[in-house]
């Protein structure tokens, strides 16, 4: 029982509400204010900006502190000293897996890779120049049309089938995806490489030449991947978890998270970022473009600045930045001119008070473009990048609602239209 209660006087009801008040673990406190519909009141709170929809034990985000916690351990830790599939195993069951755990877990990944055979006939369906998101918006949602044994949600084994299906199966589909946009054969997955360096195979080998992977390709596409896990109740998880409280199987529901990823002031930042970047074209416009984001008559925003939640910084975008370094080190690019406009657009951006007042620092999508780019990652294939990342964290959310004592979601309003009237006689 909450032991907290806040009270509320409304005008026109008599009575003094009392609603609980529930504590979480770390993080605000909620009220509960489930009871006021039997008071004929609704809450409203578009965009969700002080709703908790849910409660969840995954991730813990602190804006104001620039926190991102994956079952506890900081982002900054796991990114140092995990790895992309362990960080899957911790979000999927709660905690870091044993030596053989997480052998376990990799071979069975790796034993989900290959999709189904029919399922390349889908992608004959698109043109070759369509938005690789819209391509994966169908594939995706067709797997269910594949695995008929796996969608009983209540059966605990059928659940853990899908999210291992849907964590090995992203990548090959992602990879098939832009293979498909550049006319060439789609790569098999090969059992002997690790999750990142399969990727990277099924992008950029050919049939003709299998090239050895570049481990430092490999460990940066890991990090990416890594970064983009989870976080907490965004609007994609949102929609994957709405999704899943009617009973839709979880290839549906993950179909509708990368449907919802892909808007630009989500998921699609990354790509925009890069777009940004181009149109900005050299580091004397950049002044323009920031007074265009200033300007309340300008649509125009900043791409990869500004969160809903971080208002000081986004501890992943300085991971992000910490790997986009290293690579282009690595790469001998620390010259790439993009690179040099995003590093005077964030100086210039984060001593202007527009963006200070108002919380607006680089987000996670800020540098990933850059790091993909340097990768040879196409702009158009980077949410699509993003989608195969966070899945984990999708299918995290949707199976800790599926097993707990949920409700289908249905949010109601502020009706302001006409009040009844007679159809004219
Ligand atoms: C992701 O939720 C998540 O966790 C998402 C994500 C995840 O991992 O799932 O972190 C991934 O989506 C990161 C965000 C990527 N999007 C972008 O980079 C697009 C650019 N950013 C904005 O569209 C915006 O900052 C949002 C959408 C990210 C946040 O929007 P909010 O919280 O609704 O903020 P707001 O629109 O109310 O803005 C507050 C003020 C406004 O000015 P005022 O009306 O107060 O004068 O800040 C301004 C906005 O105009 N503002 C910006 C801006 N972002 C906000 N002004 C210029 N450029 C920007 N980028």
């Amino acid at each position: 029982m909450a032991d907290k209660k806040a009270t509320l006087k409304v005008d026109g009801i008599e009575e003094v509400l009392e609603l609980p008040v529930y504590e979480g673990s770390v993080g605000p406190d909620v009220v509960d204010v489930r009871s006021l519909t039997g008071k004929g009141l609704f809450t409203y709170d578009p965009g969700f900006v002080s709703t908790a929809a849910t409660e969840s034990k995954i991730t813990y985000i602190d804006g104001a502190a620039g926190v991102l916690l994956h079952r506890g351990y900081p982002i900054d830790q796991l990114a140092e000293k995990s790895d992309y599939l362990e960080t899957c195993f911790l979000l999927l069951h709660g905690e870091l897996p044993s030596a053989e755990q997480k052998e376990t877990f990799v071979s069975t990944i790796k034993n989900h890779t290959m999709v189904h055979e029919q399922l390349s006939h889908f992608f004959n369906g698109f043109r070759r120049d369509a938005h690789p998101m819209a391509i994966m918006c169908g594939v995706v949602g067709a797997l269910s049309a594949f695995y008929h044994d796996s969608l009983d949600i209540h059966d605990e084994h059928h659940r853990m089938v899908s999210a291992h299906r849907l964590i090995a199966k992203m990548p090959t589909l992602a990879a098939m995806v832009y293979k498909y946009s550049i006319g060439q054969p789609f790569m098999y997955p090969q059992n002997e490489l690790t999750y990142s360096e399969n990727f990277l195979h099924m992008m950029f080998n050919t049939p003709c030449e299998e090239k050895k992977i570049s481990p430092i390709l490999a460990k940066a596409m890991d990090r990416i991947f890594l970064l983009h896990a989870d976080h907490e109740q965004n609007a994609s998880t949102s929609t994957v978890r709405l999704a899943g409280s009617t009973g839709a199987n979880p290839f549906a529901c993950i179909a509708s998270g990368i449907a919802a990823l892909w808007g630009p002031a989500h998921g699609g930042a990354n790509e925009a970022v890069l777009n940004m970047l181009n149109e900005i074209g050299d580091e004397s416009n950049i002044d323009a473009f920031v007074a265009k984001a200033k300007d309340k008559e300008d649509p125009f925003r900043l791409m990869g600045f500004g969160h809903r939640v971080y208002k000081n910084f986004d501890p992943r975008a300085k991971v992000m930045k910490q790997t986009c370094d290293e690579v282009l080190a690595e790469l001998g690019m620390e010259d790439d001119p993009l690179l040099k406009i995003a590093m005077k657009l964030e100086k210039i951006a984060t001593e202007d008070e527009y963006f200070i007042k108002r919380g607006l620092y680089p987000n996670v999508d800020f540098y990933s473009g850059i790091i993909l780019k340097a990768i040879g990652i196409p702009t158009e294939m980077f949410t699509v990048i993003f989608a195969t990342g966070r899945t984990p964290g999708w299918i995290a959310h949707w199976n800790e609602m599926i097993s707990s004592d949920y409700r289908i979601g249905r949010p109601r309003q502020l009706y302001t239209g006409y009040p009844k009237r007679d159809y004219p006689a």
